[in-house]
This record gives C-alpha cells, sequence and structure tokens, in this order.
C-alpha cells in the first residue's frame, strides 16, 4: 500500500491552515515593511484590505469591516463587551469556542437576562427557539464539532437584538445571509490560509447604532474601544488600527484575496470546500468504520470536517502519528476538547485532488492500526 499517491501538500490543520496552492513569499508586495502603519501608505494598504473585503465578499451597503487586534477571539470579545447588556441574551453553543463565548456571558461579564442554549458535539441546539427579542451568540461553524447552521432562514428579519455571529471558520467557505448578521468575525489563518495575528470585525449599521445608542455600565480597555464621546471610531473601519499591526500579516491577507479574486470570487472558494466534503461524503459512505460526527447533512461542515472512528481512542492517536510519519497528514487530529477522531481541514486553500489522495491513505492506517 506503500505505493498510494501521497497528497501533493499535506497540511490539513485547521488554522493556521495551508497556504494557498502557488504560495510564495516572495510575490508579497514589501513597499510598506518597515514603515508605519500610520504614513499614507500604511492607510491605503490596511483600507485596502477592509474595501477589498466588503467587495469580495459583497457585504450590503453601509456594512464596516475593520481589522481589530488578537485574531477572531479579539473580535468577538471586542463585540461582546462593547454591545452585550442593553437587553437580554441567548447564547448557542455546540462545541468548545462557543462554550468560550457562553463563560464569558454567563462567568465574565455575569449578565443577568442570559440563556444558555447548548447541544452536544455533531448536534446543534433548537435554532427555532431563539429569541430575536434578545441579543443572539452563536458560531456559523462549530470548528471543533464539525456541525454548522445549515443556512439563516431561521434568523429573523425584523428582530430587534442583534445577532453576533462568530465565523472564523465559515467565512469564504459558506454562503452567509450577511443581511441577517449584525456583527460577524474571522481571522486571516482560516479559509484563506492568511496569517494569524488580527481579527477581522464587520458591523451591520445596527449595531453601529447599538455602539452608539448603549454605553455598557463595565470598564473598557483601549483595545476593545469602538467609539469616542458616544460616536463610532470610524477610522478603526478605514485602515487607521487601534494599535500596531502587522503589516506582514496584511500584505499576506491581501495576497489571499487577490487569489480569491483570481479564482473567480467567493462563489469559487466555496466549491472547493464543497468539492473537497463531497469527496469525504463518498469516502464515508463506502467505509462502516468512519462517520460524520455531524450527523444531519445539512449541518455538516465543509471546512473542518470531524470524523468518529470505530476504534479506541489509542488507536485513532496512532492513526494520526502513523499518517503524519509518512508525511501524508499533518495535525488531522481531533480538537483537544473534542471526541477523539480526526478533522480533515477542507478550507479553500486546501486542493480537492489532496483530500482524494489523503482517503485511501486513511483506510491504509485505519488497517495497520486496527490489525496490530
Ligand atoms: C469558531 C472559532 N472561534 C474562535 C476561534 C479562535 O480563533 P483565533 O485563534 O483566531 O482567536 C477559532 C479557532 O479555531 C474558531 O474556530
Amino acid at each position: 500500500m506503500q505505493d498510494l499517491a501521497k497528497p501533493q501538500n499535506p497540511n490539513f490543520s485547521s488554522g493556521p491552515c495551508s497556504k494557498r496552492p502557488g504560495y510564495e513569499l516572495s510575490a508579497l508586495r514589501t513597499d510598506i515593511l518597515g514603515r508605519s502603519h500610520r504614513s499614507a501608505l500604511g492607510k491605503t494598504v490596511l483600507e485596502e484590505a477592509c474595501t477589498k473585503t466588503a467587495e469580495i465578499l459583497g457585504l450590503p451597503e453601509g456594512y464596516r469591516v475593520g481589522i481589530v487586534p488578537a485574531s477572531d477571539t479579539g473580535a468577538v470579545e471586542m463585540a461582546l463587551w462593547s454591545m452585550l447588556g442593553q437587553r437580554g441574551v441567548d447564547v448557542m453553543a455546540w462545541e468548545s469556542f462557543g462554550s468560550g463565548w457562553v463563560t464569558d456571558i454567563v462567568k465574565q461579564l455575569k449578565l443577568d437576562d442570559v440563556r444558555v442554549m447548548e447541544a452536544d458535539y455533531g448536534e446543534l441546539p433548537d435554532l427555532n427557539a431563539v429569541d430575536f427579542n434578545k441579543d443572539v451568540v452563536f458560531t456559523w461553524n462549530g470548528t471543533t464539532s464539525g456541525a454548522k447552521v445549515p443556512n439563516g432562514d431561521w434568523i429573523a428579519d425584523d428582530r430587534q437584538g442583534l445577532t453576533i455571529c462568530d465565523a472564523t471558520s465559515a467565512v469564504f467557505a459558506m454562503d452567509l445571509p450577511w443581511e441577517k448578521l449584525d456583527v460577524v468575525t474571522y481571522s486571516w489563518q482560516k479559509v484563506l490560509g492568511g496569517e494569524g495575528a488580527h481579527g477581522m470585525l464587520i458591523l451591520s449599521p445596527r449595531a453601529v447604532e447599538r455602539l452608539e445608542s448603549y454605553t455598557p455600565p463595565w470598564p473598557l480597555p483601549k483595545i476593545f474601544r469602538l467609539t469616542k464621546g458616544g460616536k463610532l471610531i470610524e477610522g478603526v473601519f478605514k485602515g487607521a488600527t487601534i494599535n500596531t499591526p502587522s503589516m506582514l500579516c496584511v500584505v499576506d491577507y491581501l495576497d489571499a484575496l487577490s487569489w480569491v479574486e483570481s479564482l473567480g470570487g467567493v462563489s469559487a472558494t466555496i466549491a472547493r470546500s464543497n468539492e473537497s466534503l463531497a469527496l469525504i461524503e463518498k469516502f464515508v459512505a463506502e467505509n462502516d468504520w468512519i462517520d460524520f460526527l455531524a450527523k444531519n447533512p445539512a449541518e455538516r461542515s465543509n471546512s473542518s470536517v470531524c470524523l468518529t472512528l470505530d476504534t479506541t481512542p489509542e488507536n485513532v492517536k496512532a492513526m494520526v502519528k502513523l499518517l503524519d510519519q509518512e508525511g501524508v497528514a499533518y495535525d488531522i487530529g481531533a480538537y483537544r476538547d473534542a471526541p477523539p477522531g480526526i478533522r480533515i481541514w477542507c478550507g479553500a486553500t486546501v486542493e480537492p485532488s489532496d483530500v482524494a489522495k489523503l482517503l485511501p491513505w486513511m483506510a491504509w492506517a485505519y488497517e495497520q492500526v486496527t490489525a496490530a
């Protein structure tokens, strides 16, 4: 079996994720390196990252895009700390990252009127039970369970509260109903294979209205502050970042955006992820020892594909190690808080042809560890 073709690129980790096909450091622009992010050039480059994002994602008129510190976590925390507390909150969690936001809201912010709606790994809470008079906090795609919300049909158009959505492994991989989302966050190192460091914060006009009409009773560190004198700090959404960003990460992100454009836009990146998922679905259908953690096909992630295996956790670990040693797949063990299993990252930068090559190797590795 050792003569099986190996994936050309064995990087299947879920963040930092594989660089785009054809990535070369030397292709990045360097004129901004070593220059101030507050120089005219620096601001132009940062603003370009925001405007290009809005254009490629097709954001509705009036939506703002800002680059903020501390990756996706930073962007989510900023939103939670700046906007919550004006009304009740429904917060949903079905895996590790969503549970982290529950902890923030319940144990750190200690809000009174909070309903926690939880589900086990692989499942979703009852989306139809959400109260849109309240603010609603949720992840679009549960990266550690591979369960995503199927669409935005359950989100009320006439909602009174805000929808605050951590979409870090969904943006550029899934079709997002922007009009239904008031706050969306993501990071560069997921579907686009960018660098970890900065978070993207997308705000609807309703989110801006909340920021300008409500001041939370708790103190906010400078790093979280989005308003001054009751007005949105518009500069944050025009390239005047709160503090110093890595311009190397920014030009790397611009390279990723140009790659998306060269493919034909976000529909093409979504199609790449769908193609990889379809290959895995076929493999799972043909092999009874492997299954999706998310049982409902409509809720199956096409970016973080999480699988359970019919064997012991020790054998799963041994498989992961074997595939690593063979140089076939790196970092495909399930997240530390998730049930034992395998997670194959299928974001847009992963070649579906490499996923196709990985699958027979998984069968080989399973045979090796279970026969032992
Ligand atoms: C759904 C979700 N939320 C938050 C995070 C944390 O992201 P970051 O490390 O960019 O802060 C991750 C990372 O995998 C994630 O998948």
